[in-house]
C-alpha cells in the first residue's frame, strides 16, 4: 500500500552505522524485487550493498538482464538513464540522489550538438560523411541524436571497437563529450594527432579552418573529466625513478600524455581485472578515481601487491560521492512503504532512439 513518501530530512543527520542497519533491513524486506547496481567509484559505505558491481559497460548489460522490479543505481545520472532505457517498461530505475550528475556529461548538450551538425552540414551531407559517436557519459537525448543519425554509443572499454564500427560506415566521426578518450582511442588505431582536431562547440565552425575539418578523421569535442584531468606525467616519471619495476595503469579519460606514459590503459573494470591477475609483489601506480584506488590498495595488500594513487591532490568524483548511506537508506525504506522516490525515467520517444544507439554498441562489442 502506498503512503506519503518519507522525507529525506529524517535521514539527513542519521549516523552511517544506523543507516547501514536500515539498508540491510529494507533489503531483506524487498528481497528479489530489488537489485542494486554499483559503479566502481562508489564509496565502500554503499558499494558493499551492490548485487552487481562494474564499469559502465558491464552495468549496462546487467541493467538489460536483471529481472527485479526496482533497479537502484549507485552511480551517476547517465548510468541510471541507461538502466531505464535498457530495462523493461515495467521495471523502475532509481538514483538515490538526483544531484549525482557527471560534469563531463554536462559538457555536451543537444542544442550544441545540433548546432555543430548544422555548421558541419555547410561543408558536407552530415549523415553521409560523419558518424556521431557519444561516450556513454552523456545525456539520453544525445544518445537519441546518435540513434537518429546513424551513430553509436561507446564506453571506455570499447571505444576503439566503436570507432571501427563508425569508420566502416562513414569517413569521419564527431566524438563527444570526452576529447581524451577519443584522442587515445584514435591514436591506438594509428590516426595521426593532426587528423583529430579539437572541435570547440562554442566557436563558429568549432574554431577550425575548413581545411582542418576536411582533413580530420575524428572531430574531438572540447570536453573532459575534471577528476582525471588532474593526473600528470610528472607523477609517472617520479614513480618510475623511485620504483623502476613499478607498473603504471590509467583510465583513458586521463590526459593523452599520461596514457602515453602508462603501461596499461583501460576502463575501471579492466584496471580491477589487470591488478587482480598480476603476480604478488607487484607495485602499481593507478590513474583513476580515488575511491577505486583505495579499495584496490586494501583488497590486494594481503596478496603483497602495492597499489598507489597517481596524484598528490585528492581526485575524488564529488558527484559519485553524493550517493551515501543516508540517501540509500531513505530510498529503500520508501520502496518498502510502496513509494518510489527519485525515479529516472527517459520519455519513450527519446528512449526509443537512445536504445537504438545503445543496442548498436551492445551488438558490436
Ligand atoms: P568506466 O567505463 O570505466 O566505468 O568509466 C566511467 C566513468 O565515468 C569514468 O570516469
Ligand atoms: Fe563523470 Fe569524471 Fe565523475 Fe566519471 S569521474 S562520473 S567522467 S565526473
Amino acid at each position: 500500500m502506498q503512503t506519503a513518501a518519507i522525507k529525506f530530512e529524517r535521514f539527513q543527520h542519521s549516523a552511517d552505522e544506523e543507516c547501514q542497519q536500515r539498508i540491510i533491513a529494507a533489503r531483506e524486506k524487498l528481497g528479489k524485487r530489488l537489485v542494486i547496481l554499483g559503479h566502481h567509484y562508489q564509496h565502500d559505505g554503499v558499494y558493499k550493498h551492490a548485487d552487481y558491481t562494474g564499469d559502465s559497460l558491464k552495468l549496462s548489460r546487467n541493467a538489460a538482464e536483471v529481472d527485479a522490479e526496482y533497479i537502484v543505481f549507485l552511480g551517476v545520472h547517465f548510468m541510471a538513464e541507461v538502466a531505464d532505457i535498457l530495462s523493461r517498461p515495467d521495471q523502475i530505475a532509481i538514483l538515490p540522489d538526483l544531484a549525482a550528475g557527471c560534469s563531463m556529461a554536462d559538457m555536451a548538450n543537444l542544442a550544441k550538438v545540433e548546432r555543430s551538425r548544422r555548421e558541419l552540414s555547410k561543408l558536407f551531407d552530415f549523415d553521409e560523411v560523419i558518424t556521431p559517436l557519444t561516450y556513454i557519459n552523456s545525456a539520453a537525448d544525445l544518445k537519441a541524436f546518435c540513434g537518429d543519425h546513424g551513430g553509436i554509443v561507446c564506453t571506455s572499454s570499447n571505444a576503439t571497437k566503436m570507432l571501427d564500427w563508425a569508420f566502416a560506415r562513414r569517413e569521419k566521426v564527431l566524438f563527444f563529450p570526452d576529447q581524451n578518450l577519443g584522442r587515445w582511442s584514435g591514436y591506438k588505431m594509428g590516426i595521426p594527432l593532426e587528423q583529430m582536431p579539437v572541435w570547440d562547440p562554442d566557436q563558429p565552425m568549432g574554431g577550425l579552418t575548413e581545411e582542418q575539418i576536411r582533413n580530420a578523421k575524428i572531430l574531438l569535442w572540447k570536453g573532459h573529466c575534471a577528476v582525471h584531468q588532474m593526473f600528470r606525467p610528472a607523477s609517472i616519471i617520479k614513480f618510475r625513478n623511485e620504483h623502476p619495476d613499478g607498473i603504471v595503469i590509467s583510465h583513458p579519460e586521463a590526459p593523452f600524455e599520461v596514457c602515453q606514459q602508462s603501461d596499461y590503459v583501460g576502463s575501471t573494470e579492466y584496471i580491477v581485472k589487470t591488478i587482480s591477475e598480476a603476480p604478488s609483489g607487484t607495485r602499481w601506480l593507478v590513474g583513476t578515481e580515488l575511491n577505486l584506488v583505495n579499495r584496490l590498495a586494501e583488497r590486494f595488500k594481503p596478496e603483497g601487491k602495492i597499489v598507489q594513487f597517481m596524484s598528490h591532490v585528492i581526485c575524488e568524483c564529488s558527484t559519485m560521492a553524493r550517493i551515501d548511506p543516508q540517501h540509500l537508506a531513505w530510498t529503500l525504506e520508501n520502496l518498502v512503504e510502496g513509494n518510489v522516490v527519485n525515479r529516472i525515467h527517459v520519455p519513450e520517444h527519446e528512449a526509443e532512439l537512445a536504445r537504438l544507439s545503445l543496442q548498436r554498441m551492445l551488438d558490436a562489442s
